[in-house]
């Protein structure tokens, strides 16, 4: 499985820090935000990674991670994404890397205090379809929003006025290569954006969806207050450490 970092879009909900800079290049305590996601990747056994950067400072990305060295990784992938098309049209740049692989999708300000390793070896056995992440929340109407049955999701709301549960979708999204072709179906939201909400009600509506529940704290970073949440979170519980046998050599984590 191959690992992309979506880590373009405006960051308008983080102005003025994101006036001149990426929001993925403001720092979460002592790393700066796009690490996260990478790590999540490189934790989980995933090291064939592309990053999708856009808007301000794109070639800072490259400066900053290079060719993912301190990762324990020997190459990095890179590509650019114009305006703001949302979630899913940054998803479509990366059609070319994927090939025919299945793809684990991290989205670039979402911290996870442990290890996706088990949902991925999951979604591994499982060979086709899609898998997603949920989290129990206590402001649901922030996020994308399960119905659920049981182990069967129904349908995925995107920021509901009123939840159909208290689980939020993490930005964690396993697809099969089949994900390009649902992109390419897709209209514009309300919003203007290709939204992945619409991409996992697709695989839902193929009966083709499973989901896990994730452990340990989970946290975006795309608003003030959730910026700080995770940062002090990091700090207090050192979370989300590169776990290679590289990654003491590199100093990461240092
Ligand atoms: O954090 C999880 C939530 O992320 C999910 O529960 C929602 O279903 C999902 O739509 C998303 O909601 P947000 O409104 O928080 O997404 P946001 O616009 O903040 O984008 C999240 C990341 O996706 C951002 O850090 C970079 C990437 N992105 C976003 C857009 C709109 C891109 O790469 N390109 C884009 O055009």
């Amino acid at each position: 499985m191959k690992g992309v970092v979506l880590a373009g879009g405006l960051g308008s909900r983080l102005r003025p820090l994101t006036a001149v800079t990426n929001k993925h290049l403001l720092p979460v305590f002592n790393q700066p935000m796009i690490y996260y996601p990478i790590q999540t990747l490189v934790n989980a056994g995933i090291t064939d990674i592309m990053i999708v950067t856009g808007g301000n400072s794109a070639g800072d990305f490259l400066k900053l991670l290079g060719n993912g060295k301190a990762f324990g990784l020997k190459h990095l992938n890179y590509t650019y994404q114009e305006g703001e098309g949302g979630i899913a049209a940054a998803l479509s740049l990366v059609e070319h890397f994927a090939g025919d692989d299945a793809i684990c999708v991290v989205l670039g300000d979402n911290i996870i205090e442990g290890n996706i390793r088990a949902a991925a070896d999951s979604y591994r056995e499982q060979r086709s379809g899609a898998k997603i992440l949920l989290k129990r929340v206590s402001d649901p109407q922030r996020f994308g929003v399960p119905e659920l049955n049981g182990k069967h999701v129904l349908r995925i709301e995107e920021k509901p006025a009123q939840p159909k549960s208290d689980y939020a979708v993490i930005g964690i999204y396993m697809y099969d290569a089949r994900v390009f072709e649902i992109i390419r179906a897709l209209k514009p939201s309300g919003r203007g954006e290709l939204e992945i909400t619409d991409v996992n009600n697709a695989y839902i509506e193929r009966g083709e969806m499973t989901w896990d529940e994730l452990a340990g704290w989970w946290s975006d970073a795309g608003t003030f207050e959730s910026l700080l949440y995770a940062s002090n979170l990091v700090a207090e519980t050192g979370a989300n450490k590169l776990e290679t046998e590289h990654a003491a050599e590199a100093g990461a984590n240092a």
